[in-house]
């Protein structure tokens, strides 16, 4: 019989592991240092490459292969649909974020992300050990040649429907995403994203069940007990985000880093205010501001991320937690402030005290 431990140390042989602790991808919070200490411990490092130009993709990789000898993935979203333009209710926006921030210039909301495509062409040209995919799903001729380079993909979902969707589409690995998860939620269909927000006790096994591929747990996981109980649920690994950002290497904003040391798990709170798609953060006077039913309805994405770009820029440089993008977990007050190495080490043998390992 296949052990809860045996399950975990098959997927660590796999992929080159030491021990199943994966560093979340989490774009604009992913230095190379923090997946340097990660992998140096034996877990697996991660770059969120969404707001990353080609170019800083690739020196990433560099980054953290001249620091490790660490596996490591990167990550993208799949794009959206281009978003519908309301001029006149942008211009409403910019009024409401002018209380909070600097005045938003008018033609702030057209600033595009990277391009996708040339995103995707650095990741491959950086041959790591896994891409991952949040969002969505690669087109199938990207993925035909992850798989010629030998590059496993891991496919985020926060459904079984959206699990299934990714093993038949060739995903070799599903990372099940509970609605506890800090930063945003990776529902494909961004209308979706809040009505379906699954607790990872009940999204786990489903997915477990749904899939006959190797499952990653993510979303609220923070310390030993949690690593202990998504693996006893049928996950092969954890994948751990909010509690890796008061690491000394995560490097965010300080006023950010001592906040989520204060965050109980009620004072976090899903909001599409920052960016336009539905994300997990501490519940900060702009978030509870901008989410009242008088405030203007959000932006699709990426035009509110644009409109919202000069009060977030101000808050991080005034150290002001009430305006700045405070993505967090549910598990944020378990997130410790030590070395990351250190963290990894410590999380496992915790955990595998518990399993009886
Ligand atoms: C600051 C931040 C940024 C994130 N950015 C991304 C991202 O770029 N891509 C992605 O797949 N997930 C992203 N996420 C989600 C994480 O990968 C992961 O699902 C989540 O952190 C797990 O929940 P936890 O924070 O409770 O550990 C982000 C999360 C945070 C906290």
């Amino acid at each position: 019989m296949t052990t809860t431990l045996d399950r975990a140390e098959a997927f660590c042989a796999r992929f080159g592991l030491r021990l199943p602790i994966l560093l979340a991808p989490m774009a604009g919070a992913c230095s190379p240092s923090l997946s340097i200490a990660v992998g140096q411990a034996g877990g697996l490092g991660a770059c969120g490459g969404l707001l990353m130009q080609p170019a800083a993709i690739t020196a990433w990789a560099q980054d953290v292969r001249a620091g490790s000898n660490g596996a490591f993935q990167l990550n993208l979203w799949i794009p959206d649909a281009a978003p519908l333009r309301d001029t006149a209710h942008e211009a409403k926006l910019r009024d409401f974020l002018a209380g909070f921030g600097p005045e938003v210039a008018e033609e702030a909301a057209n600033a595009t992300p990277p391009d996708f495509n040339a995103q995707c062409e650095a990741m491959l040209a950086a041959g790591p050990a896994i891409i991952s995919s949040i969002m969505g799903l690669y087109p199938p001729d990207f993925v035909a040649r992850m798989k010629a380079q030998g590059i496993a993909w891991f496919a985020i979902v926060s459904t079984p429907a959206e699990a299934r969707a990714a093993e038949a589409a060739g995903a070799d690995v599903i990372v099940a995403q509970g609605a506890e998860a800090g930063g945003h939620r990776g529902s494909f269909d961004p209308n979706l994203a809040e009505a379906q927000s699954v607790g990872l006790f009940s999204l786990l096994p489903a997915v477990v069940d749904a899939v006959n591929i190797p499952v990653v747990a993510t979303g609220g996981i923070a310390d030993s007990r949690g690593i202990a109980a998504a693996l006893t649920l049928g996950a092969s690994a954890v994948q751990i985000g909010t509690g890796f950002l008061r690491c000394p290497e995560a490097k965010i904003a300080p006023a950010w880093a001592d906040a989520l040391g204060q965050t109980a798990p009620e004072a976090t709170i899903l909001t599409r205010a920052f960016s336009g798609r539905t994300g997990r953060s501490i519940a900060t006077d702009y978030v509870r501001q901008a989410n009242a039913a008088e405030a203007p309805a959000p932006a699709p994405y990426p035009v509110q991320r644009a409109l919202t770009q000069a009060m977030r820029d101000q808050a991080t440089r005034d150290g002001d937690i009430q305006r700045m993008q405070a993505w967090a977990g549910q598990s944020a007050a378990l997130a410790q402030a030590r070395p990351a190495s250190e963290l990894v080490t410590s999380l496992w043998d915790g955990a595998r005290a518990l399993l009886g390992g």
